[in-house]
């Protein structure tokens, strides 16, 4: 049953001629992952907490597994549970590019190398840049970009990812970038967008900018529709959108263990 909010704002979409239709994640990963091939970007927008980073990573584990491609989830953070919750899942964590030959089996891996503090949030920009070098020179790339505008501003790649973004396609490098809104996504990169993942904004200005970014503004009443957790899932050239759910995250590995247990960053 849909909360108040949810019901008005979806009368409002209905009233607007559009009608999402709710779909089981279940019944719609299957042709989603079909569907969304090698080359074709996808965005995820939602604020803190809504589930960006579940599925984000839910369906870079799952693409790996269906369709053989490898990912790289880019990470410089102190600690994240969630990051720490895939290592357990097998994923290999790497300080430098390239991995090394047992790292690239699983085909996951995390470049996370040591977070150098916040006095030089930078320091670890070459890393990153050799790794952006190597992943478009090799090709067949699935790389994870969670909080983009993290990395085009805080850590200056602005430029170099704005290229990877429009020049990766003929190489078959898929970018998935989470944020809270679009600003970061310039006109070049609109139009290179394929996929969207959208969860509920924060609020009426925000879900218009998003809905700004399918090319249909009515989606907007939609968006400020969606149930915590709930995301509308769209190919955004085809305009075809649906509303669904992941499953709840299994809990992290790291979760019930005390901090002292935290993995030590590589050096
Ligand atoms: N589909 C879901 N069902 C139930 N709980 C969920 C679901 N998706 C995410 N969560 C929970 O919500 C919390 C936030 O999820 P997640 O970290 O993926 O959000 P986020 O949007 O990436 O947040 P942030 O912006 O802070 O990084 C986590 O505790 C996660 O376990
Ligand atoms: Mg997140």
């Amino acid at each position: 049953m849909e909360d108040e909010r949810g019901a008005s704002t979806l009368r409002q979409a209905e009233a607007a001629g559009l009608a999402v239709p709710f779909v089981p994640w279940s019944a719609i990963e299957p042709d989603f992952l079909a569907r969304w091939d090698q080359g074709q970007h996808l965005a995820v927008f939602g604020p803190n907490g809504t589930g960006k980073s579940h599925f984000a990573f839910t369906v870079a584990e799952d693409r790996v597994a269906l369709r053989g491609a490898s990912c790289v989830i880019l990470a410089n953070k102190p600690r994240d549970k969630s990051l720490s919750s895939l290592a357990a899942k097998g994923w290999r964590r790497i300080a430098e590019w390239p991995p090394g030959y047992e790292e690239r089996l699983g085909r996951r891996v995390i470049l996370w190398p040591r977070y150098p503090g916040p006095s030089n949030p930078r320091a670890n920009r070459r890393v990153f840049m050799r790794a952006l070098d190597g992943i478009m020179r090799e090709g067949n790339w699935l790389v994870v970009l969670d909080e983009a505008r993290y990395w085009v501003e805080q850590m200056g790649l602005r430029t170099q990812l704005d290229e990877m973004w429009t020049a990766s396609r003929s190489n078959g490098i898929t970018l998935v970038a989470g944020a809270q809104g679009p600003s970061w996504i310039n006109t070049a990169m609109r139009e290179e967008l394929q996929w969207g993942a959208f969860f509920r904004p924060q609020h009426r200005e925000r879900a218009m900018d998003v809905a700004d970014i399918t090319g249909d503004r009515r989606l907007w009443p939609v968006l400020m529709g969606l149930r915590r957790h709930e995301f509308i899932l769209g190919q955004l050239r085809t305009d075809t959108y649906v509303r669904t759910r992941l499953p709840k995250p299994s809990a992290p590995a790291g979760s019930a263990e005390p901090k002292a247990d935290s993995p030590s960053p590589p050096r």
